[in-house]
């Protein structure tokens, strides 16, 4: 039977009960047709496949699964084999544990080095983002089941990520915030994809039809089928005639019997419906029949080591005066509690129960390094210095040739649902750091964490090598490369500020109320540093190696660069050759470069190889606001091959013919100087061609605002609900364990609780709830419990409908 005919003997009510999620994880069968339930699971790297009953959240734990490096950290290896290969391995668990759709990848830009889940997202830069993600999801589906990049669009803040409107202009849309998600399309051609939380220009995400059905369907083809994020489905009905096709996770009937009557009041054709079910039980057919079709047993063993080459293929060495790779007979002391309970993950939806799990101590122990000691040296859990750790710490570095200190991000600075506040790391490990760099000059920072942090002063330490969150087999990689048994490789996928202050989007993040204002426009990451021409600790694409590259003989033209790599040194290694352009003559303001295309070219010690790199069709191209189109600048370009941004080795100018669009813009002083720090209200509009919307929280709460807004409520007993959710909040944080439950009411907005809810609460109670909260309790109460009665009534009556044609 095709889709065609499944449709045709549907009713009504089951389509719209199937066009929203029916547990936790699960979307509806229909029985008597034959059409059945697929299972949803996240994630991005790893499993996380709930073994007894779903509820989203995490409270009952999930099956072992392979817990690979993380997105950030797979972007430092810029190797899209081995993203590839992550993928391949992935789905391949997923389709062993009968799930059809693994949740992920998460390719959001990072805009700030804040935001609590940079460590599940590639990049701040759009063309790498989206090629690491296109390898994931190619290799994900190479296993029959889909892959669900995610959270589309422009969902870079964690702070009331629900309840958030992202307010940009168009042109930073296209370049910045889409073409990641573009290039994961169009060339990994996913089954389905993740809407998210917030708005974009006003209009949710989920139910934006610019997003989901002008960009989405018709411009980049995608014929999958959309998926809210858990809980992120604000008006259903608007959803489903922008282009989104499954509500998540699973709201009661109430949802399904709007749906019905909007049908009924012919608000929305019932052909709306047809095209949403054909996108939707295509890739429903086709999964189940693929995950059925496969063995249910995965190899643990041959997967913990495709992590382990993972981890090694992503480490990043920042800094090293020769100190690495450590000589094996060196007496070396260990400290920081990183080294016996690795920090390899991140907290949240996405958070792995590993199948295995290295630590560096156990790892450095058996590979015959010898360690004169351990010291824990700082408290993961308190912030403070503890000054009994930093003693015994110190004592160990005294008698040691030379020390691995173990610093990074812990649990509580990187969690979904939450943004850090600051870019320092604890004051217990800085004074750590300070106390163990006095007992000896020869010490190498070993770092842990998936974004930047505030580094320490160059001159105290030898060497700084990084492993990000490299996932259970984390710690054997680092050993490996820290003894020189592999040549580090990774290259950094963002820029790394020496502090929070000069991150681009210092001014604007995180918003403070209604709406994000992403007034740096353009300027994310490298392209504000490298156009203003502001120092950083660390430039984008940096990376060092045991090894090192010479380049030679670049001959370029628009469709690509040539150029020769050679490892001059005497170690084999791989160097990443990244190729930006610039726009020399142009007249549209631009960042000073662009990243349109990178190798990762492995060379013996001595050897040489010939690269060439394709340029696309997103080299020279930018987004016309005007004629609402991509167009390219009659111009002169320059391609530059770069080891990374700021180190350019070979470039060459060539005239590319464009399409003589007009240029839209008119005196934006800001945008032109790239100094978009202090970018006026005025031009700021001018950018944005409207009025900028006020994003100030006024008047009384509505159904979209966060639960942490109860704060300005008028009912005495809802701001003292507020009161036992922060105290709740602010405890879990002093334990070092991020609470995400907490975290997610917090966040979300009062409509969530009737999608989060399933039968028990309807859109109408909601309401009744909110008029509670704005001080009219009793009168409230009285609607609630009223509404709470007919809700029960009008789902039972949907179940038994469906039920009769079961
Ligand atoms: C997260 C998604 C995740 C979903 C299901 C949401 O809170 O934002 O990334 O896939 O939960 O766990």
């Amino acid at each position: 039977m095709n889709v065609e005919t499944y449709i045709s003997q549907l009713t009504l009510e089951e389509k719209a009960a199937l066009l929203q999620g029916w547990t936790t994880w699960t979307t509806r069968e229909v029985k008597r047709l034959g059409i059945p339930a697929i299972f949803l699971s996240d994630g991005p790297h790893g499993l996380r496949k709930q073994a007894g009953a779903g509820d989203h959240l995490g409270l009952n734990a999930s099956v072992p699964a392979t817990c690979f490096p993380t997105a950030a950290t797979m972007a430092n290896s810029w190797d899209v084999e081995l993203g590839k290969e992550l993928g391949r391995a992935l789905g391949a668990e997923a389709a062993a544990n009968d799930v059809h759709v693994v949740l992920g990848p998460g390719l959001n830009i990072k805009r700030s080095p804040l935001c609590g889940r940079n460590f599940e997202y590639f990049s701040e830069d759009p063309y790498l983002a989206g090629k690491m993600a296109a390898a994931y999801i190619q290799g994900i589906q190479e296993n029959g089941v889909a892959a669900c990049p995610k959270h589309f669009a422009v969902n870079s803040q964690e702070l009331r990520r629900m309840a958030m409107d992202s307010v940009l202009d168009e042109r930073t849309l296209r370049e910045i915030y889409l073409t990641g998600f573009e290039i994961a399309v169009k060339e990994g051609k996913p089954k389905t994809i993740m809407s998210s939380y917030n708005m974009v220009n006003g209009t949710y995400a989920n139910e934006n039809p610019h997003l989901l059905t002008e960009i989405l369907r018709k411009e980049w083809g995608f014929d999958g089928f959309v998926v809210t994020d858990w809980g992120a489905d604000n008006d259903h009905i608007e959803g489903v005639k922008a282009g989104s096709n499954l509500v998540m996770p699973a709201p009661g009937a109430d949802e399904a019997v709007r749906l019905v009557q909007a049908v009924k009041d012919g608000s929305i054709g019932e052909e709306v419906l047809d095209a949403r079910l054909r996108e939707l039980l295509e890739v429903v057919f086709s999964v189940s029949e693929a995950v059925a079709d496969t063995p249910k047993a995965f190899g643990a063993n041959q997967h913990h080591d495709i992590a382990r080459k993972c981890a090694e293929g992503s480490i990043v060495l920042l800094d090293n005066d020769g100190i690495l790779p450590l000589n094996k007979d060196v007496k070396v002391a260990l400290i920081g509690d990183f080294a016996d309970v690795p920090r390899y993950q991140g907290a949240g939806s996405s958070m792995v129960n590993p199948t295995m799990l290295t630590s560096l101590k156990a790892c450095a122990h058996s590979a015959g390094m010898k360690i004169t000691g351990y010291a824990k040296g700082f408290s993961r859990i308190d912030p403070k210095p503890d000054q009994h750790l930093i003693d015994e710490a110190v004592a160990i570095a005294k008698t040691a040739e030379a020390v691995l200190l173990c610093v990074g991000l812990d649990e509580i600075a990187e969690s979904e649902g939450m943004d850090r506040l600051s870019m320092d790391l604890s004051d217990g490990q800085n004074a750590l750091i300070h106390a163990v760099c006095a007992a000896n000059t020869n010490v190498v920072l070993v770092l842990s964490g998936g974004a930047p942090f505030v580094m320490p002063k160059r001159n105290c330490y030898r060497a700084a090598i990084h492993g990000y969150l490299g996932g259970q087999a984390g710690a054997a990689a680092m050993v490996d490369a820290l003894m020189g048994k592999i040549n580090p490789s990774g290259k950094l996928n963002e820029s790394w500020p020496d502090k929070l202050e000069d991150n681009p989007s210092y001014p604007y993040f995180p918003s403070k109320e209604r709406t994000a204002e992403y007034r740096e426009g353009l300027y994310v990451g490298y392209r504000y540093y490298d156009t203003a021409d502001k120092p950083v600790r660390y430039p984008f694409g940096y990376g060092l190696s045991y090894t090192t590259f010479s380049y030679s003989g670049l001959s370029a033209t628009k469709d690509g660069v040539t150029f020769t790599v050679t490892n001059t040194g005497d170690m084999d290694g791989a160097e990443i050759a990244q190729i930006y352009v610039a726009c020399k003559d142009g007249k549209l303001f631009r960042p000073g470069k662009e990243l349109k295309g990178f190798a990762k070219v492995f060379l013996k010690a001595g050897e040489s190889k010939t690269v060439t790199v394709p340029l696309d069709d997103k080299a020279f191209r930018y987004f016309n606001a005007a004629t609402n189109r991509w167009e390219i600048e009659t111009a002169d370009y320059l391609l530059c091959v770069a080891s990374n941004v700021e180190n350019v080795h070979l470039e060459e100018t060539i005239h590319v013919e464009g399409s003589y669009a007009p240029n839209p813009y008119n005196q934006l002083p800001s945008y032109e100087s790239g100094n978009i720090k202090d970018v006026s209200d005025e031009e700021f509009e001018k950018l944005l061609g409207h009025p900028i919307p006020d994003g100030h929280w006024s008047g009384e709460l509505t159904h979209n605002d966060a639960i942490c807004q109860l704060y300005y409520a008028k009912s005495g007993l809802a701001r003292l609900v507020y009161k036992i959710l922060t105290s709740l909040k602010n405890k879990a944080e002093a334990k070092g364990k991020p609470d995400l439950n907490i975290l997610f009411i917090y966040n979300m907005p009062f409509r969530a609780i009737e999608k989060m809810a399933g039968p028990w609460v309807s859109d109408q109670m909601v309401e009744d709830i909110v008029f509670m909260v704005n001080g009219h309790f009793w009168r409230g109460f009285g609607r609630l419990i009223g509404d709470f009665f007919r809700n029960q009534k009008d789902n039972k009556a949907f179940v038994n409908k469906l039920d009769n044609t079961k």
